[in-house]
């Protein structure tokens, strides 16, 4: 990185910093991390919080009722759903459902793009990204759907900052068919995934959702705890495109980026054993249930 693009790269940082439009980490979500991150954190001191928010609780019970949870039981009590989901995964649904209700309200009337595409981009990431972690029962740091939901942010954060360069961005990836992130150094100079990781860190969210965030379109360092989860991400959203689910645009080329996500997704692991990131686009094509509904949900 030249000493230039650093400075601009500081001057986007502080106008996130400066932002008043954008919406504030939602406090049930703030509320969440701080009995979770209690040693004795139980479900008992979870459920009135959640209990809370109907909306929030209905979310929750649909996703784990979802197919993409492959629980294959009849979840119809809260507490039920959040013993199965666990702790950590359930702090990340909330934050992912808390994150999108905040910004799809604020995003809404203010500009005549169509929205629905990106959240449908969104949602399907994520669905993509929990279906191969439970079809193949894959362990790992950080929930796929909340991630999944939350990768592309940083999209919302230079449409508020930079909107005239965004929307130039777009043009770009339509008319020349090149991928967000080439459009965007373009003509902003810096990335959604970099401004999606900023806000994160304005907004203190935990370093699993942060390094996701910023490395879903680059190698994934080798040594990062979260190597796993980013991999799928990055994995999730190739295929995604694949199967027409971007955002406007449908590109889908298999980059080094992707190579080297899916390599280090089967080297991290076994169970995947053999298999081709063409046998497993097959494979999701075939097992992923309709999202629209899940998308309704999550947006309610
Ligand atoms: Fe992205
Ligand atoms: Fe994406």
């Amino acid at each position: 990185m030249t000493p230039q693009e650093t400075g601009s790269i500081e001057i986007y940082r502080q106008r996130i910093e400066e932002l008043h439009n954008l919406p504030t980490v939602p406090v049930i979500a703030t509320q969440l991390l701080e009995i979770i991150s209690e040693d004795r954190a139980s479900v008992k001191q979870l459920l009135p919080i959640i209990e809370n928010d109907p909306s929030l609780a209905i979310k929750i019970l649909r996703v784990a009722n979802s197919a993409y949870y492959g629980l294959f039981k009849n979840i119809d009590s809260l507490q039920q759903a959040v013993v199965l989901i666990g702790l950590s995964d359930l702090y990340n649904l909330v934050l992912g459902f808390s994150v999108i209700k905040s910004f799809s309200q604020h995003m809404e009337n203010s500009y005549t793009l169509d929205w629905n595409y990106f959240w449908g981009h969104c949602v399907a990431v994520g669905s993509i990204a929990q279906l191969i972690k439970t079809e193949y029962r894959l362990p790992m740091i950080g929930n796929p759907y909340a991630l999944g939901l939350l990768h592309d942010i940083g999209k919302l954060v230079l449409f508020q900052i930079v909107r005239p360069e965004f929307m130039e961005a777009l043009k770009i990836q339509e008319e020349r068919k090149v991928s967000a992130v080439e459009a965007e150094m373009e003509t902003i100079g810096m990335d959604h995934a970099l401004a999606g990781a900023l806000l994160a860190e304005r907004w203190h969210l935990p370093d699993s959702v942060i390094v996701t965030m910023s490395h879903h379109h680059k190698i994934v360092p080798e040594e990062s705890e979260y190597r796993g989860i980013i991999s799928l991400i990055t994995v999730a959203d190739y295929l995604s495109h694949r199967m027409k689910k971007g955002f406007l645009n449908h590109y889908a080329e298999a980059t080094d980026v992707i190579t080297d996500a899916w390599n280090r997704l089967r080297a991290h692991y076994p169970q995947l054993g053999a298999l081709t990131l063409e046998q497993l686009e097959q494979i999701v094509i075939e097992k992923m249930p309709p999202t629209e509904e899940l998308l309704a949900v999550t947006r309610s």
